[in-house]
């Protein structure tokens, strides 16, 4: 017998029983990865040229004491402070021309995909796959990323819309956390039965916000974007999949990590430091705020849903810095982590954003066996912590 039934247009209800006894999984994951390969080393070499240039035309100012001469980036430091080694990007040769800083992003016209479409459809359909599930089975579509690359049609309904999928679709934005919070609305959306399958994205190119000009910020980016489907269990195919047994989400206003790019910008009196309107951040200060609470969070939520500290198999965290995810391994576990319970991606990937802790939970949850319990979790601008426990539900 079909257990759900149609009762209004896009609404699915399910009866007080049935919403008890369905277990949301997550059934597929799927990656976009640009081809674009891009190390510290080329970084170093266009920023140093670049601030080369900018400071001798710029030397009048500077010795007058008007302007600060612009430092050299160096390898040795983006690898000591972040662990960061390498990115992928939408597009190398813009982003290392000395002269420019920014990837060269051909223009698209209405009637062509566009560019965050174009790579969710990519990573949405190995997460299918995975998933043994059809474009037009999906019914909900969010794309959740750090930036939009317009202010609508929402790229969600272009992607609901290019894969056949039924339902609604939306684009939400928390940054950095996008992903744990698109996943929370998707468990939400299945519990309360206004969807059965649904498909999260977070589409996340992060060079088109990143700033390139100035060594604090040049090498912190990469560019990716990930999948999931979210379904409850009994429509689910059963192959590997993974109980989502609850999902936590947390805020707290800080102007520490910001980017003031908006509609408002173009109406805006005043003059605005051009860096503004890109990615900026006080990294120090969110270093030593974040982790202490993103610890906490994840302790509470582990005794929200009855699951303890020793028990957990992985830690698939945000990826922005090694230092990070290592302080909130060890304060969370009480030793030092062993290197494959917290999966370390943005040695190769940077900070993808939204999409890094997926990206970690995508390609290093290998050798866990059914009823392991592992923790998602993303934190970031806003301040934003959001995480997801797992348990694995079958292989
Ligand atoms: N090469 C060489 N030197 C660099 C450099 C580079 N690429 N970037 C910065 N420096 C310099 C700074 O200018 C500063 O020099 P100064 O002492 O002469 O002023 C010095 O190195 C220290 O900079 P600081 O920014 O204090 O370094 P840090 O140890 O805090 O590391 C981050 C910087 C960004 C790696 C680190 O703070 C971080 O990752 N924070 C967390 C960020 C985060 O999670 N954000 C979430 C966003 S998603």
């Amino acid at each position: 017998m079909n257990r759900f039934w149609v009762e209004s247009i896009g609404r699915i209800s399910k009866t007080d029983e049935e919403n008890e006894l369905s277990r949301i999984l997550i059934s597929g994951t799927g990656l976009f990865t640009p081809p674009d390969s891009v190390t510290n080393a080329e970084l170093v070499v266009s920023l140093s040229a670049a601030n080369e240039t900018w400071n001798a035309k710029h030397r009048v100012e500077i010795e007058r004491g008007d302007l600060e001469e612009r430092d050299m980036p160096s390898e040795k430091f983006i690898e000591r402070a972040s662990g960061i080694g390498h990115r992928f990007l939408m597009d190398k040769e813009g982003v290392l021309d000395p002269t420019r800083l920014r990837p060269r992003l051909p223009l698209r016209g209405e009637d062509e995909l566009s560019l965050q479409a174009e790579i969710c459809i990519i990573a949405a359909q190995e997460a299918l796959a995975q998933a043994g599930r059809q474009g037009s089975e999906v019914d909900a579509v969010i794309v959740g990323c750090s930036n939009l690359q317009r202010a609508y049609p929402a790229i969600a309904i272009e992607v609901q819309q290019a894969l056949g999928a039924g339902g609604f679709a939306y684009d939400m934005n928390v940054a950095c956390s996008s992903a744990t919070f698109a996943i929370q609305n998707a468990v939400d959306a299945l519990r309360g039965g206004s969807a059965r399958c649904v498909l999260v994205l977070n589409p996340e190119i992060t060079s088109g916000h990143n700033n390139f000009e100035l060594r604090e910020f040049h090498f912190i980016f990469g560019d990716a974007c990930t999948a999931v489907v979210l379904e409850s269990d009994e429509n689910a195919n059963h192959g590997e999949s993974w109980e989502v047994l609850g999902t936590r989400l947390a805020t707290q206003y800080s102007n520490n990590i910001r980017n003031d790019a908006g509609y408002l910008n173009r109406c805006e009196d005043g003059e605005r430091d051009p860096f503004e309107l890109v990615f900026r951040q006080n990294g120090r200060r969110v270093y030593k705020e974040v982790c202490p609470m993103v610890a906490e969070h994840i302790r509470v939520h582990l005794g929200e849903v009855g699951v303890s500290v020793e028990s957990l198999k992985r830690l698939w965290l945000h990826q922005a810095n090694l230092g990070m995810n290592r302080f909130i391994s060890k304060k969370l576990l009480g030793r030092e982590p062993r290197p494959d319970e917290a999966p370390v991606i943005l040695d190769e990937y940077g900070n993808t954003s939204s999409a890094g802790s997926i990206i970690a939970f995508h390609l290093r949850r290998k050798g866990l066996s059914e009823g392991d319990h592992a923790v998602l979790c993303s934190f970031g601008a806003g301040y934003s912590i959001g995480s997801v426990i797992l348990r694995k539900w079958a292989d």
